[in-house]
């Protein structure tokens, strides 16, 4: 009878040690690779016994990490020039005198005519790949239909900054426009 209840033991013994290896084995393994978007390069550079190099998302241009050559590049020379000596306050008055405020607000959350001027600087340096910032907002002054922005009708800006502004009253707008930035 003692022995009998002891072989049972040793049995069940053996079957929770057999089943317990077997669950182990199922397991899954902690060092493969996890879900997510990069899984499908890594499997494949690990296949390869390469490094697996997980390249950051750039951070979008901002006015601030840029670079005077950078927010200039492209300008005509005098224009390049009167930028230089621009007057940003100057430039205020002009928006003010000019009518551009009728259709430009600093506060995004006021609808208007015409895309907000917050932060218009950075924004001048996101919009059109390979454009400097103060390239873009002389173009969008100069000749407003070359970038129209995304969900704003082209057109309505008036056409005609560039007869009635010098040159150095449209670089102490952009001067300006630039100095609004995070
Ligand atoms: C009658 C309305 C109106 C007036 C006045 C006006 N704008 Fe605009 N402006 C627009 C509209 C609409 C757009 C968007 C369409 C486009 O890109 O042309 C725009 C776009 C712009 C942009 C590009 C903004 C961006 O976020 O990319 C700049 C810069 C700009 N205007 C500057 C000016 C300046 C400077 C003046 C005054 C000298 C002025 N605007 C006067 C309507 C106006």
């Amino acid at each position: 009878m003692q022995a009998l209840s002891q072989r049972r033991a040793t049995l069940l013994f053996a079957v929770v040690l057999i089943l317990s290896i077997a669950i182990a084995a199922c397991a899954p393994n902690p060092s493969a690779g996890v879900l997510s978007p990069e899984l499908g390069a890594k499997l494949v550079a690990e296949a390869a016994n390469a490094e697996v190099e997980v390249v950051p998302t750039p951070e979008p241009l901002a006015i601030a990490d840029m670079t005077e050559e950078q927010i200039t590049a492209g300008l005509p020379p005098d224009f390049a020039a009167a930028l230089a000596q621009a007057h940003p306050e100057n430039g205020e008055k002009l928006a003010t005198a000019n009518g551009c405020i009728g259709c430009h607000s600093l506060d995004p959350s006021v609808q208007m005519t015409g895309p907000s001027w917050m932060d218009a600087g950075d924004h001048a340096a996101r919009r059109v790949p390979g454009e400097s910032p103060a390239f873009y907002l002389y173009t969008s002054i100069t000749s407003p239909n070359a970038f129209v922005v995304d969900g704003f009708p082209q057109n309505i800006m008036p056409q005609n900054f560039s007869d009635i502004l010098s040159e150095q009253d449209i670089a102490d707008l952009v001067s300006y426009l630039l100095s609004q930035h995070e």
